[in-house]
């Protein structure tokens, strides 16, 4: 197949770099406001050429519709907690400059494997010399603890080509039950942790002025 890469790329690496500066920013404006920041924090990526490739096989995807994938550009928006989860879903419905085309939520409706988040797939205008395109982007939300389970199974996922030996299996369906039950016990300090959070936050700051 022969494809300009970088061209193709081009929109999607634009996308990703934006908004990880625009939803980094909303984070920023709770730290100004001194109020619990529903974001803890947010990472970003383009899709590695091979996965697209990939994909596009798995899928029956013609080489001239890669568009078509969901996932060339990525963000993920990690929380503290998984209430903050609905309030960033939130936020991100009330911007103006992303539309959200489709709602997966892995997290009332975990999947078969343990994972849980929330899942949107967004189409997103990048400004180009050559006038506005609009690409899709994936956004994942999900808590610190959904974030490990996910990560740590997505390598032995990669490492054993998503054939697990039955114990391992076993292991993380126990790990995503302890990932959840993380996640509840957080819920219920909740207060707790956030007032502790706020009072650290005053001291480094004022920490910070006397250097
Ligand atoms: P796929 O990306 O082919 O799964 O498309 P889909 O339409 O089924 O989308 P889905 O929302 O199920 O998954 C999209 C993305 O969510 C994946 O690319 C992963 O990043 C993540 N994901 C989904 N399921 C799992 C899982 O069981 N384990 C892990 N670690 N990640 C998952
Ligand atoms: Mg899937």
């Amino acid at each position: 197949m022969i494809k300009d890469w970088d061209l193709f790329l081009a929109p999607y690496k634009q996308a990703v770099d934006e908004l990880k500066i625009k939803l980094k920013g909303m984070r920023t404006q709770f730290e100004m406001q001194g109020t619990h920041s529903p974001i803890e924090f947010v990472t970003g990526r383009v899709k590695p050429i091979h996965s697209i490739l990939d994909k596009a096989a798995k899928k029956d995807i013609p080489s001239d519709k890669l568009e078509e994938i969901q996932d060339i550009a990525g963000l993920r928006m990690m929380c503290q907690f998984v209430d903050d989860i609905k309030r960033v879903v939130e936020l991100l419905r009330m911007r103006n400059d992303m539309e959200i085309i489709e709602e997966r939520d892995y997290i009332s409706q975990k999947k078969e494997s343990g994972y849980r988040s929330y899942h949107l797939v967004i189409q997103y205008p990048v400004q180009t010399i050559g006038g506005e395109k609009k690409i899709l982007v994936e956004i994942q939300v999900r808590t610190l603890a959904m974030n490990f389970w996910a990560t740590i199974e997505h390598s032995l996922n990669y490492k054993y080509s998503g054939r697990f030996p039955k114990e391992i299996e076993l292991r993380l369906q126990r790990a995503a039950e302890a990932a959840f039950q993380l996640d509840e016990e957080m819920s219920k300090i909740r207060g707790e942790i956030q007032e502790a959070q706020v009072i650290f936050s005053r001291k480094t700051e004022s920490n910070d002025k006397s250097l």
